[in-house]
């Protein structure tokens, strides 16, 4: 199959032929409609987060079953599904506890760029290819654990579907899972990119009452006011932190969530919310940046609570049907989201535009 592969980090992605082995028992093989382009397929990419190579990137995706291996239940070929990430056993001490993201069985691979068996089921030429950010679906196909695959209405369009596999999940998961942003709330969010954007929606569903969204591109801030924002902030002209105070009558937001992938807007995160908010940390920023808490007395006795956020708090079986339901009833801006489509074979040109910061999300448009 054709598929866009990352020989070195810094280098162009590039498209090649590789293979893709049959689905072992509790497996799917999914043909790849569409799949969205993350910051996190390119921090893999610029090297900020090392990953084994070469690999195939692409997280965020949807398309249809192609075979499924023996004890597949919950999926059969011809189905539409919806890609995650992160499946969750269900079984494990995490899945028992409601924290899915954290799955004991399936939350390695995400980092491993393997399957749980330690196996890839992607190679070329005989040599192992890794299965990226554990799907690996800028590629005309990709395997899948039968728990990273929920089944989609037959007249879903998956290429508006495929941004619920991260961005959004994550986004608006982020919101209503993982900070339970109570209505009336005040939150901000720091950067407006496709994850920004799903937060922002996810204020809006959640019936914040203020929601300030701040980024640098004039575009982006825009946008957001589409999307829920109530109030933006140029963080090049105003400063976020006094916007925050300045909007909330001097109090700080009672929600902040960083959604760039910057320590730095971490630390702003917990100037601008008020005593006793919650700073939640969606975005992923390069490994070697960290955080420090000057007078760190100050963040005990205002009981402030900062709390990290992998893919939404997500439980894609879940969530997936309950995002569509919200899209469908036109409270969930998926389409207004996608701002270019390109073909897998325009993969590099795809990360460029992220590169540039244009528009909010390019969907690859893999096949059909
Ligand atoms: N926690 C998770 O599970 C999860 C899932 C998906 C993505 N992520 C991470 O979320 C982050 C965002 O991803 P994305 O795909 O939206 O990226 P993106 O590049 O589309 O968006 C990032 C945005 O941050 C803005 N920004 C830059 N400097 C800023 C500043 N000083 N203040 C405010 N905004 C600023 C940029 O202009 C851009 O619009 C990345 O770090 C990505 O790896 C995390
Ligand atoms: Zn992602
Ligand atoms: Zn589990």
């Amino acid at each position: 199959m054709r598929a866009a592969v990352l020989e070195a980090p810094n280098t162009p992605v590039l498209i090649d032929d590789i293979d893709i082995r049959a689905p072992k028992r509790g497996e799917v093989l999914v043909r790849v409609v569409a799949c969205g382009v993350c910051h996190s397929d390119l921090s893999i990419v610029d090297g900020s987060f090392p990953a084994p190579l070469p690999v195939v990137l692409g997280h965020e995706a949807a398309g249809v079953v192609e075979a499924v291996g023996d004890d597949v239940s919950s999926v059969a070929p011809g189905d539409q599904v919806v890609l995650t990430p992160l499946p969750a056993c269900g079984q494990c001490y995490f899945c028992t506890r409601g924290q899915p993201t954290l799955c004991a069985v399936y939350g390695a691979s995400l980092f491993s760029n393997l399957l749980p068996d330690g196996t890839s089921p992607l190679s070329r030429r005989g040599e192992i290819v890794y299965r990226g950010l554990a799907t690996a679906a800028w590629a005309e196909k990709a395997i899948m654990p039968e728990a990273g695959v929920v089944k989609v209405d037959a007249d879903v369009p998956l290429e508006v579907a495929c941004v619920l596999g991260c961005a959004v999940q994550t986004g608006v998961g982020a919101v209503l899972n993982t900070a339970k942003v109570e209505e009336g709330a005040t939150v901000l969010v720091l950067g407006a990119g496709g994850i920004g954007i799903a937060v922002t929606q996810g204020a809006r569903l959640a019936a914040a009452s203020r929601v300030i969204v701040v980024d640098p591109v004039a575009e982006r801030r825009e946008a957001a006011l589409t999307f829920g924002a109530t109030d933006v902030c140029d963080p090049g002209a105003d400063d976020p932190v006094a916007m925050a105070f300045a909007l909330t009558n001097g109090i700080g937001v009672d929600y902040s969530f960083e959604a760039a992938g910057q320590a730095a807007l971490i630390e702003q995160g917990i100037m601008a919310t008020r005593a006793g908010g919650t700073i939640v940390c969606v975005g992923a920023p390069p490994l070697e940046q960290g955080i420090s808490i000057p007078m760190v007395v100050g963040f005990t006795a205002t009981e402030k609570k900062l709390i990290g956020c992998l893919l939404g708090s997500v439980y894609a079986q879940r969530d997936i049907p309950r995002l569509l339901a919200l899209w469908k009833v036109g409270r969930l801006d998926l389409e207004g989201m996608i701002t270019q489509r390109l073909p897998l074979a325009e993969t590099e040109a795809a990360l460029d535009s992220m590169r540039r910061r244009e528009g909010i999300r390019t969907v690859l448009s893999v096949g059909s």
